[in-house]
């Protein structure tokens, strides 16, 4: 039987199985092997999300990044192209540049002072004419490229594989979605401050699958907010909605406030003169989901988002709209650092914009009432996935984690307005099971796979 890292063939083949039963073992998600497989197969494979654009404003500007072990330098070059290399100096690999982000012209390697243009060029030796003299040519020392880079809806997306299908290909028909979250305003969103990066002793797997897929955790392990009358009581919150599964394990949770006794804040908040632009540039299905729902999903495999407001409680008590970005990236089996971006309307008041982000912060930025439940949460999953019992490969007991919910029980709406394959609930394991056969997929794969779901 063919090995991968530990894994084997026959390994993977079994999970797929087990997957078509509604189940899945606990040992994935705390194994050093399956991670190094994942490194290799699902995170050097995918296109991933380094930055919105809007961090990037000017020529000269830069970011620092990572793509799970890969340290990645975005720059904005003269022509205002942005492009993305290892960040790595090519002499003897030190990690080039050190700061998150700034504007600069040049690149010097703090150990033996080579130096790079924003194009990636070399463009500075120290005393290269004195040892290493004309017959080295510095075009061959050049920053290496990230192999492949694109952008969507001004989401900057690396991807490792020099065989990789087109970034477009890969989004498939959650770019319908992004539209809709990103192409509302004639400005288009815009980043506030910098990334939150934080720690958290958890699986990658764990935090993407709350994210994307799990909005039935929400009235437990968020039950403080409920218990404080900001949330709605309604047991069955957030259930109402629709959860669509799309292209190559992405998903959305479109979900719906009317039937939980709170009535629906039109755009969640977003100022009465901004309506009109979001008619004028959404298409009326995607204005709708805009106007009546608030939506929690995923990029396969670890871009999260949300498109949510809740009550300033600090101040007016009014509800600020706010989209948030969040890259799982992994550290460890049991380890993981959080990413996440603020974004909103770059056509927003100024004092919107503010309040918007107090919204975010306090809500889930690190130190955010909901973010707390979450995070605690994520590693008490992973804390009690790490034993010698769960870690049991020996599946003769039960060692599975339960995937059945609506299973063969919920059939999609097919009146739904938006592409994808829509059910008329959110509490749902179908897109879990959508993002896990993906997993299972790209770890078995040779080469690049591609699930379309209509
Ligand atoms: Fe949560």
């Amino acid at each position: 039987m063919e090995k991968q890292s530990g894994i084997t063939k026959e390994t993977l083949l079994n999970l797929k199985e087990k997957l078509k039963a509604g189940v899945l073992p606990q040992w994935v998600l705390a194994d050093r092997d399956m991670y190094d497989l994942e490194i290799k197969q699902v995170f050097g494979r995918t296109w991933q999300f380094l930055a919105h654009e809007s961090e990037l404003k000017e020529p000269g500007s830069y970011v620092t990044r990572w793509i799970a072990n890969d340290p990645i330098l975005l720059t904005k070059t003269k022509s205002g192209e942005i492009k993305a290399f290892l960040n790595s100096c090519t002499h003897r690999g030190t990690l080039l540049c050190t700061a998150d982000s700034g504007k600069q012209k040049s690149f010097t390697c703090p150990f033996h002072g080579w130096t790079y243009n924003n194009e990636g060029d070399l463009v500075g030796i120290a005393v290269g004419n004195k040892v290493y003299g004309e017959e080295m040519n510095k075009e061959d020392w050049n920053l290496r490229p990230v192999p492949n880079v694109d952008s969507y809806q001004g989401m900057i997306f690396g991807n490792l594989d020099h065989k990789a299908e087109s970034l477009s290909d890969y989004l498939g028909n959650m770019k319908w979605y992004l539209d809709m979250m990103l192409g509302r305003s004639d400005g288009g969103m815009e980043v506030q401050g910098s990334p939150q990066r934080y720690v958290v002793e958890a699986n990658w797997k764990v935090t993407a699958e709350n994210f994307e897929s799990d909005p039935y955790h929400v009235q437990f392990t968020h039950k403080s907010s409920k218990e404080l009358g900001i949330a709605p009581n309604d047991p069955f919150f957030p259930g109402h909605g629709h959860q669509v599964v799309l292209d190559n394990g992405h998903g959305i949770n479109l979900v719906q406030l009317d039937d939980t006794g709170i009535s629906p804040i039109p755009y969640q908040g977003m100022p009465e003169s901004m309506w009109p632009m979001f008619q004028k540039n959404l298409n009326k299905e995607q204005n709708d989901m805009v106007k009546d729902t608030f939506f929690v999903g995923g990029v396969y495999p670890n871009l999260g988002f949300l498109q949510f407001t809740f009550p300033l409680l600090d101040s007016d008590n009014g509800f600020y709209n706010f989209l948030n970005f969040r890259v799982w990236r992994p550290l460890a089996p049991d380890k993981v650092e959080v990413w996440s971006w603020h974004l909103i309307d770059k056509d927003a008041p100024q004092e919107y914009k503010e309040k918007s982000y107090v919204s975010f912060l306090s809500t889930f930025g690190p130190s955010g009432l909901l973010e707390q439940d979450d995070a605690e949460i994520w590693s008490r999953v992973t804390q009690a996935s790490n034993g010698i019992m769960a870690q049991d490969k020996d599946l003769s007991y039960n060692s599975f984690l339960n995937y059945l919910m609506g299973m063969d029980r919920v059939q999609p709406n097919e009146d739904f307005p938006g592409p994808g394959v829509a059910y008329p609930l959110c509490f749902l394991d179908t897109l879990s099971r959508s993002m896990h056969k993906r997993w299972i997929d790209l770890l078995l794969a040779e080469t690049p796979v591609k699930e379309e779901v209509r």
